[in-house]
C-alpha cells in the first residue's frame, strides 16, 4: 500500500487543538489499514515565530514542498500584536500558498440537515445547502505590489494595496470552477466589481472567455456586494461561486454562517496539475482563524478540520471512498445530536473539541463494520 507523505502545521490558538484531532484520524486509517500515512509536524504562524523569528522557516517550506499534502491548521493572535509586519503570524500562511503555487482554494459550505437549526438564517433557506465558492489564492490585493505605507511630505501616511490580475491568473481559476460545475449542478456565478474595479472589468472579460470551452455550463456573472447579500437572502441560488482572493475570503465567511459555524467549513488549496506525473501541491485547512477568544479551552469544533483532511482523501491520494466515509461520519454525529457548543441550541448538551473527534472516530467503527 502506498504510504502517503503529510505535513502537519498546527499553528496557534485553537489550531493545535482541531490539528490532534485530525492526528486520531490519521491514525485510525493506519490502524485500519485503510491508508497509509507518514506524518511529519512543523511550526507555522506565531510558534515558528517564537522559535525561528519567522512565521515560516525555510526548512518547513521545503518540508511543505516535498510532502504530498500539508495539513494546516490556523495562525495568529494578540500575542503577535506587535511583531513585524513581514513576520505576522498570517504572513506563514501567505508564503505557503504563494511558494506552492496554491492558486484554487475550494471552499465548500454544506448544511447538514441536523444543524439547518444551528444557521444564523431559517431552515427553509439553508436545509439541503450545499455550494462551493471557488476562491483565487494567490493574487489580487493579496499580493499586489507597491503594498506600503509612506510618510508624505506634510506628515501625513497613505496606505497603498494593489489589485493585480492577469488573463492566466483569472483563465486558470475559472477553468477550476466550470470543471468542478460540470461534476455538480452545471451553474457558475461569477462574482466581481466591474463597476468600480479594472480588476473586475478584466475578470468579467475572460471568464466568459473561457466560458466558450464550456457551453454545457450555465454561467451569471454577479456583483461581489450582491453576492454577499444573494448569500444570506436566498443562498441555495448558488452552485459554484468563482471570486478573486479578497472577495472569496469575504463571501466564505459569510457562507460559513449558513452552515451553523465557522467551525464547520473546510477547504482546500490547490496548484497546477504537473503535466508529467498529474499531481497537484495541496494544502488542507478550515475556514477559521485561531480563534483566540476561546483557544485552550477544549470549546474548538474540530468538524472543519476533520472536514479538510476529508478533502485531502478525495483530491490528493485519490481516495474518494475514504473521504465519502469520513463525511458519512460526520453527518451520522451530527444527526446524533453531539454538539461542540458552536453549534449547540442555547442550553443544550455539549461535547468538547477531543469528544467530538472520538465521536467521528467511533462512527467510522460502525461504519465499515
Ligand atoms: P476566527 O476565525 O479565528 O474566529 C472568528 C469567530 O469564530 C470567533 O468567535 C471564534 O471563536 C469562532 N470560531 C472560529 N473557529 C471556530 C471553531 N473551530 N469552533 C468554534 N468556534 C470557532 O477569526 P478572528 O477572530 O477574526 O481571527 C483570529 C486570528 O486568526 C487572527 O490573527 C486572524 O488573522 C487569524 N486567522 C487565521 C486564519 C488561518 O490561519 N487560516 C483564518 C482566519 C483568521
Ligand atoms: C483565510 C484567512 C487568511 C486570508 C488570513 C489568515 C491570511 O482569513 O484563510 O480565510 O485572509 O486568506
Ligand atoms: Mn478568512
Amino acid at each position: 500500500m502506498t504510504s502517503h507523505h503529510l505535513l502537519l502545521l498546527p499553528g496557534d490558538g485553537i489550531g493545535p487543538e482541531v490539528a490532534g484531532e485530525v492526528e486520531k484520524l490519521v491514525q485510525w486509517f493506519s490502524n485500519r489499514g485503510l491508508a497509509r500515512f507518514e506524518i511529519e509536524k512543523d511550526l507555522v504562524g506565531g510558534a515558528a515565530y517564537d522559535e525561528h523569528g519567522v512565521a515560516l522557516a525555510d526548512d518547513a517550506l521545503n518540508r511543505a514542498l516535498a510532502a504530498d499534502a500539508v495539513l494546516f491548521g490556523a495562525v495568529g493572535g494578540p500575542k503577535w500584536n506587535d511583531v513585524p509586519y513581514n513576520q505576522r503570524p498570517e504572513a506563514g500562511l501567505l508564503r505557503l500558498r504563494k511558494d506552492l503555487g496554491l492558486f484554487a482554494n475550494l471552499r465548500p459550505a454544506i448544511c447538514y440537515p441536523a444543524l439547518a437549526e444551528a444557521s444564523a438564517l431559517k431552515r427553509e433557506y439553508v436545509d439541503g445547502l450545499n455550494l462551493v465558492i471557488v476562491r483565487e489564492l494567490t493574487g489580487g490585493v493579496y499580493f499586489g505590489e507597491p503594498k506600503e505605507i509612506v510618510t508624505l511630505e506634510n506628515g501625513e501616511k497613505r496606505a497603498v494595496d494593489t489589485q493585480i490580475y492577469t488573463t492566466h491568473e483569472i483563465e486558470r481559476i475559472a477553468r477550476v470552477a466550470f470543471e468542478l460545475a460540470r461534476q455538480r449542478r452545471g451553474k457558475v456565478a461569477s462574482s466581481e466589481k466591474r463597476n468600480v474595479m479594472k480588476t473586475g472589468v478584466l475578470w468579467h472579460q475572460v471568464v466568459n472567455e473561457v466560458h466558450k470551452d464550456y457551453q454545457d455550463v450555465a454561467l451569471e456573472h454577479i456583483l461581489a456586494d450582491n453576492c454577499g447579500m444573494q448569500l444570506v437572502r436566498n443562498p441555495k441560488q448558488f452552485d459554484v461561486i468563482v471570486t478573486d482572493n479578497l472577495f472569496g475570503d469575504l463571501l466564505s465567511d459569510v457562507a460559513a454562517m449558513l452552515t451553523g459555524s465557522l467551525g464547520m467549513l473546510p477547504s482546500a488549496s490547490l496548484g497546477a496539475e504537473d503535466p508529467a506525473t498529474g499531481k497537484r501541491r495541496a494544502l488542507y485547512e478550515p475556514v477559521h482563524g485561531s480563534a483566540p477568544d476561546i483557544a485552550g479551552q477544549g470549546l474548538a469544533n474540530p468538524l472543519a478540520m476533520i472536514g479538510s483532511f476529508a478533502m485531502a482523501l478525495r483530491y490528493s491520494f485519490d481516495l474518494g471512498q475514504e473521504a465519502d466515509l469520513v463525511e458519512k461520519a460526520v453527518a451520522n454525529v451530527l444527526a446524533a445530536g453531539i454538539r461542540t457548543k458552536d453549534i449547540a441550541a442555547p442550553g443544550a448538551n455539549t461535547v468538547s473539541t477531543s469528544d467530538m473527534g472520538d465521536a467521528v472516530i467511533r462512527e467510522l467503527e460502525t461504519l465499515i463494520q
